[in-house]
């Protein structure tokens, strides 16, 4: 269903703020920075860059930010005391993000204050902020649940003490959408300045909830990529940007190109692994199995896609596996350069169906053996060949690999690598070697025990990208977690050799329109 709304929603985002209170993440200043840079060239309006009073590694990172001269306004978050404004000051930022709980459950347990303590704690928070030249944007924390006279008096207040913004957090995410819409359209008639929203994503209504507050009024979004955030996380701005855009018909200033791999380079800093099945940039937003899906993509790709994947940055997958039909192998075949006749064709996808019967995944590079088995064609040549290979690891030692690899004529080249972990410096040490040749990363790692027990064998699964968008699955299974890595990043990067030099392109399907199809 689309409603006109020709309104353009303000994406807030606050990756390295509530981002960042991830459990388990923490991002040095370093990687803040980048992410910063690769926030500006997504197009966000704001950036909340940290908490500066929570240490001083934090304090610096806003600074450096703030410093960067980048094109979307730069935040930092304080409580509305003077101790934390006055380190948000030291950051020079031009913005403030204030917020005080006002809930009683907050006010009573955690704060111990009363609700008069708390609104005049908010106004002199906004006061002070606003006498030092700083923009204010204020937050009830727990604004969903706080009593509503008492949170309408609040947000009156703090407008009144000058306070640009007034963001409406759910803290917790217990609201749905038709509460929250209501709440909004509450405020949204009693205040004046711009309305901001921000939803945690406890029962997974993060988006719908932001939606409907947009919806409802608000003109902002306080977003995450990927959505990071305090246990279950944030509005995912991935998600939120493609569903205000496609289905509600907001303007958002997003260049939703650049998602897919923003979302990789925040996956890759923070260290948390996205689920396959993510909305818009997991792996397999955009892959197909089932036969009579792949028959319908192959034809026309709306049949089974609410999006053009290039639309935002990703990339169009046909898997092997038990669901997979002819046309999907048979166009996963034709990328390989492989031509089987139908009964051969018939006999390979029998095959990969045995093998998926078995609870194991197909790789391309498996179903490039299977064929070429069945097809009775010799096995393909290794482009290259590990001739050596050293790991060292330990206490008191930085994880070190030597590796020699042996390609073309035999010739052979050396490098070591330091990495985090053994499998890091080996993997990167192969890189250093390939990369002369080819410029292939490693998209994505996973490591199973397929087995229980201190000698259970492991399968690695890798994906591999080529800078010319040749993708390649791969696998190997080992006792040895360094050797099964070694071996399913040698078949990965070496079907992709043999593609380069057998000029193979991947599957090009119809280049559909970017209408949406609903
Ligand atoms: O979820 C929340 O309430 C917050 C506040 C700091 C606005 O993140
Ligand atoms: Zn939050």
């Amino acid at each position: 269903m689309h409603q006109a709304n020709s309104k353009t929603i303000r994406i807030f985002d606050t990756t390295l703020r509530d981002g960042e209170q991830t459990p388990g993440v923490s991002f040095t200043v370093e990687a803040k920075v980048e992410i910063a840079k690769a926030l500006e060239r997504l197009g966000v309006d704001a950036i909340e860059a940290g908490f500066p009073i929570v240490s001083e590694g934090e304090l610096e990172a806003v600074r450096k930010i703030n410093r960067l001269g980048l094109s979307s306004e730069i935040y930092a978050l304080s409580r509305v005391n003077k101790k934390d404004i006055d380190a948000l000051i030291s950051c020079d930022v031009a913005h403030a993000h204030l917020f005080i709980a006002t809930s009683d459950l907050h006010l009573k347990y955690k704060l111990k204050i009363s609700r008069e303590d708390a609104l005049d704690s908010a106004i002199s928070g906004v006061e002070y902020a606003k006498a030092h030249g700083i923009k204010v944007e204020f937050s009830a924390e727990d604004a969903t649940r706080t009593d509503r006279d008492f949170l309408l008096r609040v947000y009156q207040s703090v407008e009144e003490a000058g306070a640009e913004r007034l963001n409406i957090p759910d803290t917790v995410g217990t609201a749905t959408p038709e509460k929250f819409a209501d709440l909004i359209s509450h405020l949204r008639s009693n205040l004046h300045v711009p309305l901001s929203v921000h939803c945690h994503n406890d029962y997974g209504l993060a988006v719908a909830n932001s939606i409907a507050g947009v919806v409802a009024g608000a003109d902002q979004a306080h977003v995450t990529i990927n959505g990071l955030g305090e246990r279950a996380g944030n509005t995912s701005l991935e998600e939120f940007v493609m569903a205000a855009s496609r289905l509600y018909d907001f303007k958002v200033k997003i260049n939703t190109k650049l998602l897919y791999d923003t979302s990789r380079l925040v996956s890759k800093l923070s260290r948390v692994l996205l689920q396959p099945n993510k909305a818009i940039v997991g792996e397999n937003a955009f892959s197909h199995e089932s036969g009579i899906h792949t028959h319908g993509v192959l034809n026309m790709p709306a049949t089974y896609e609410p999006m053009s994947p290039e639309l935002v940055g990703a990339k169009r997958r046909i898997q092997a596996g038990k669901h997979a039909g002819a046309h999907g192998i048979n166009s996963q075949l034709k990328a390989l350069g492989l031509d089987p006749s139908p009964e051969e064709l018939k006999r390979i996808v029998q095959k990969v169906k045995e093998i998926g019967d078995q609870g194991k995944p197909v790789t391309d590079a498996d179903l490039d053996s299977i064929a070429r088995d069945i097809m009775g064609l010799e096995k393909r040549q290794s482009y290259f060949r590990i001739t050596d290979l050293a790991v060292i690891t330990g206490i008191n030692t930085v994880p070190t690999a030597s590796v020699r690899l042996s390609f073309g004529n035999e010739d052979t080249q050396t490098r070591a690598e330091i990495g985090v972990g053994p499998v890091d410096a080996v993997l990167k040490a192969i890189q250093q070697i390939t990369d002369r040749f080819a410029r292939i990363s490693l998209r994505e790692y996973r490591i199973e025990a397929v087995s229980g027990g201190t000698d259970a064998e492991a399968q690695v699964m890798v994906k591999v990208e080529d800078d010319r968008g040749n993708v390649c699955s791969a696998s190997a299974v080992g006792q040895d977690i360094v050797m099964a890595s070694v071996s399913a990043m040698m078949n990965g990067i070496n079907e992709i050799m043999l593609r380069r030099l057998e000029r193979i392109d991947q599957p090009k399907i119809e280049a559909e329109s970017l209408n949406r199809h609903m």
